[in-house]
């Protein structure tokens, strides 16, 4: 993986997942979006430093979050971003995805941001364009996602700070989430004290123990003294129609409510990458409460998107930043 991530001098060259790297560049990202959030909150929204660059947004699946904010990103970066129509292409003609590929490439374009619903969509697609071109990988199938871990670990890294004495708990739909694997390797790679699985037996994949993980099956011990709650919705298009859980029934088990944060340590926050189901997976009142920073998240992923398009795009270096 790293082979395929990282340039000949370990710069990163692809955003293709968060297995295989190192934490001292995840603490990179990491401090180049706080440069980026910084820049923020002075209002500067934008900065010239990818101008003359063009990305293409390549999107297979739907996105609220993930699309918006990377066409954000790009802009204040001042590069030429264009959200690619996938369902107006002549794929419905019969055009395979590399000649696609191909052709966008012949537009002169520097990057591709993909999300498909094939796992190794964004790996193949590295493999198969030209070596002048990035790829970031903006979630494949259920293996990763991993812009979202690292604005997940950007937020929690806001909140609390040092890593390492931490208890993170991941909640739900564990099997068919590439959130939970990249935050799973993100957290590890960070250096976490503990990082816990909680869901049902039908939900948790039966081999995720070397992953590092504490596995739990009632959602009261799973959460009891950690730091950090992880939410996760029941991704029913990766499910088999028959598995279906009832939502109700899940609800019962599994869905946060206030009494259950309760368990957590008292300065727990509450994290969802979104999009939530209110009454499945969380009640509305932890939604929106006090503890949680659903929505610190999303603002969180413009700076960490304008970190990682910079870096892959070698635009990134300490004589800019300081
Ligand atoms: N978190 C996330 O990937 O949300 P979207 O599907 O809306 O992009």
């Amino acid at each position: 993986m790293n082979a395929i991530q990282l340039d000949k001098n370990g710069r990163l060259k692809h955003f293709l997942g968060i297995e295989g790297l190192k934490r001292e560049l995840l603490l990179e990202i990491l401090d180049n979006a706080a440069f980026f959030a910084g820049l923020g909150e002075q209002i500067i929204k934008k900065i010239p430093l990818l101008n003359g660059k063009t990305i293409i947004n390549l999107f297979f699946e739907p996105s609220t979050r993930t699309r918006t904010t990377f066409e954000l990103a790009a802009k204040r970066l001042s590069a030429d971003i264009l959200n690619f129509n996938i369902s107006a292409s002549s794929t419905s003609k019969g055009e395979t995805l590399i000649d696609m590929l191909h052709n966008l490439e012949a537009m002169h374009c520097d990057m591709f941001v993909v999300r498909h619903d094939q796992a190794g969509a964004a790996h193949f697609i590295a493999q198969h364009v030209s070596p002048h071109i990035s790829i970031v990988n903006a979630g494949d199938g259920r293996h990763e996602h991993p812009t979202q871990a690292m604005l997940d670990m950007f937020t929690i890294r806001k909140h609390k700070g040092d890593f390492t004495q931490l208890r993170v708990a991941i909640v739900g739909d564990i099997l068919h989430s590439r959130v939970a694997r990249s935050e799973i390797h993100a957290l590890n790679t960070l250096g976490v004290a503990e990082v816990r699985v909680v869901g049902p037996k039908t939900l948790i994949p039966k081999n995720i123990q070397p992953l590092g993980v504490k596995v739990f099956h009632n959602l009261r011990e799973g959460l009891k003294d950690v730091d950090v709650i992880i939410m996760l919705r029941l991704q029913k298009e990766r499910m088999q129609s028959a598995l279906l859980p009832s939502e109700h029934e899940y609800f019962q088990y599994y869905g946060l409510t206030e009494e259950d944060v309760d368990v957590a340590h008292p300065d727990a926050i509450v994290m969802h990458p979104g999009p939530i189901n209110r009454g499945v997976e969380i009640a509305s009142s932890v939604a929106d409460g006090g503890r949680s920073v659903i929505l610190q998240q999303v603002s969180n992923g413009i700076a960490v998107r304008m970190a990682i398009m910079a870096m892959t795009l070698g635009a990134m270096n300490k004589e800019f930043r300081f």
